[in-house]
């Protein structure tokens, strides 16, 4: 079975980048991504590429490349659906914030929502594809849904997770450590499915690298490498905690241990917290998982990841109160970036927001300066805590173009996201615009502290 038309709902972070570059290696099969957010779509269409709502390098020259041949952007999601072979689920599933599993368990509704779309509208067989992460056995769910419609189509719900990171997510998408595809593979039409979306993918990744499993196998492989991932975040910082007082030296140890090749260097990078939209919420949907199920065990393993993560965006912040000698009200306190990590303009979960938070709850003035993030975005991301009024958070943080407007007059500067650019930057002036003693702390092992000791900053890093 060849796949002609794909349609996939969602155009956010996963959906957008991942579909345009599979139009781009495909050009003879039609790629329609669809959203009910208005505004999203008309910014994939804005004539200028560069104003696209994903910032990604490489994505922009895809996009122009492929927009308008067969790659589609729009907001009727009814006919891509009715189009398709092959439908795409790349929608959102945030943390519940009421009811049951409120503040750990996914929210399904918006997936759920597709389905009953998908199920109302669908006229001929369609594969559907979770994109989206979901927690194991949703394939079950959907599948319900989709097997009552009483119109006889056939539906093949296949798993096909997501594992790019941002920042990096062409280059991901295009080279893939794998690809992994769950179906029925019991069945012959399950099989069929599975080798349709094997496929595309094989447009451009090696089939040794595309690996195929039972549905349920692929969805729980999501959560896990998410889990894996973090864990080890959480772990390097657990240890910088304890270089910090020892006198050991956490990129020294990391680079130590990282060498052993059971262990690997990769994610070992100390930081003031992991953040982006995912971590925390899939390791909060396995600890709720395995809760339901009874694994208390299981559970508490997972959760004490998040509670290292919490610890140390807390420690880092009050670190930063301790040094300015217990107090910073009324204190000026640059942040340099807010994103959750260098080359995206993604800010959620970002650690950021956490340490200003701790930093106004002390009734400091903050100056933020972040090179992609926009103004509008810091300061919802501030109201979404609900901590203070949206006026206060107005009146107390002020976001500017230059790190150097930035750092003016500040008692103190916090380098929150690795941006490349912060390395760059003329710190001997940055420096002389500050107040004396001119305190820096570095939250992602970025600056060389010997260099900025030199300069006469008073220099605090993470884990050393
Ligand atoms: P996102 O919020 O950026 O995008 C989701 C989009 O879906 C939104 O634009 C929303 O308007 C749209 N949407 C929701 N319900 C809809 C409906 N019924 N019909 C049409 N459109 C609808 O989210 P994202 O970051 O792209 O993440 C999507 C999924 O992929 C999540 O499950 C996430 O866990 C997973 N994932 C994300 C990343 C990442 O780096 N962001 C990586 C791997 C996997
Ligand atoms: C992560 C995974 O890396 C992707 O494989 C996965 O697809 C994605 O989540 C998802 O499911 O959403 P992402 O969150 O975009 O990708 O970015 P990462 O590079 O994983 O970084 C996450 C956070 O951890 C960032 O705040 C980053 O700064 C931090 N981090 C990462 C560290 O503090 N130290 C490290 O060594 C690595």
């Amino acid at each position: 079975m060849k796949i002609k038309n794909i349609c996939c709902i969602g155009a956010g972070y996963v959906g957008g980048p991942t579909m345009a570059v599979i139009a781009q290696k495909c050009p003879e099969v039609n790629v329609t991504v669809v959203d009910i957010n208005e505004q999203r779509i008309s910014a994939w269409n804005d004539k200028d590429v560069e104003n696209i709502p994903i910032y990604e390098p490489g994505l922009s020259e895809i996009v122009r490349e492929a927009r308008g041949r067969n790659l589609f952007f729009s907001t009727d999601v009814d006919s891509a659906i009715d189009q398709a072979d092959m439908i795409f689920i790349s929608v959102n599933t945030p943390t519940k914030t009421y009811g049951i599993g409120k503040g750990m368990a996914a929210d399904l509704k918006y997936i759920e929502l597709c389905a009953r779309q998908i199920a109302r509208v669908a006229k001929d067989d369609k594969i559907v594809v979770e994109k989206s992460t979901l927690p194991v056995r949703t394939a079950q769910a959907l599948k319900n849904i989709l097997d009552h419609t009483g119109n006889g189509v056939n539906f093949q719900i296949l798993s096909n997770p997501e594992f790019l990171a941002e920042g990096t997510a062409i280059d991901d998408l295009l080279y893939p450590d794998r690809v992994l595809i769950g179906g029925d593979i019991d069945s012959d039409e399950g099989k069929e499915a599975v080798n349709a979306l094997v496929d595309v993918y094989a447009h451009w990744v090696e089939k040794d690298h595309i690996l195929t499993t039972n549905v349920w196998s692929s969805e729980l492989s999501k959560l896990t490498a998410n889990a894996f991932l973090a864990q080890r975040v959480s772990s390097i910082n657990a240890m910088s905690e304890l270089c910090e007082k020892t006198g050991a030296d956490v990129n020294e140890v990391a680079k130590a241990v990282g060498m052993d090749t059971r262990i690997g260097s990769k994610f070992l990078k100390s930081s003031v917290g992991f953040g982006g939209s995912c971590f925390q919420k899939d390791i909060l949907n396995l600890v709720y998982i395995s809760k339901s199920m009874g694994l208390n065990e299981v559970a508490d393993y997972w959760e004490q990841v998040i509670i290292m993560n919490d610890h140390q965006k807390r420690r880092f912040a009050a670190n930063m109160v301790r040094t300015l000698f217990n107090t910073v009200s009324g204190k000026k306190i640059a942040l340099l970036g807010w994103a959750f990590k260098k080359d995206t303009n993604d800010t959620r979960e970002s650690a950021a927001i956490y340490v200003a938070d701790y930093l106004l709850n002390e009734q400091a003035e903050i100056v933020v300066y972040d090179p992609k993030v926009k103004t509008e975005q810091i300061y919802a991301d501030l109201d979404y805590l609900n901590t203070r009024s949206s006026e206060e958070n107005r009146k107390r943080v002020t976001v500017v173009n230059s790190p150097y407007e930035a750092s003016r007059d500040s008692h103190a500067v916090a380098v929150l996201t690795e941006w490349d650019e912060f390395l760059k930057l003329d710190w001997q002036k940055i420096h002389e615009s500050m107040l004396k003693p001119a305190f820096l702390f570095d939250g992602r092992r970025l600056l060389d502290r010997k260099t900025k000791e030199d300069i006469g900053f008073e220099f605090y890093a993470v884990g050393s």
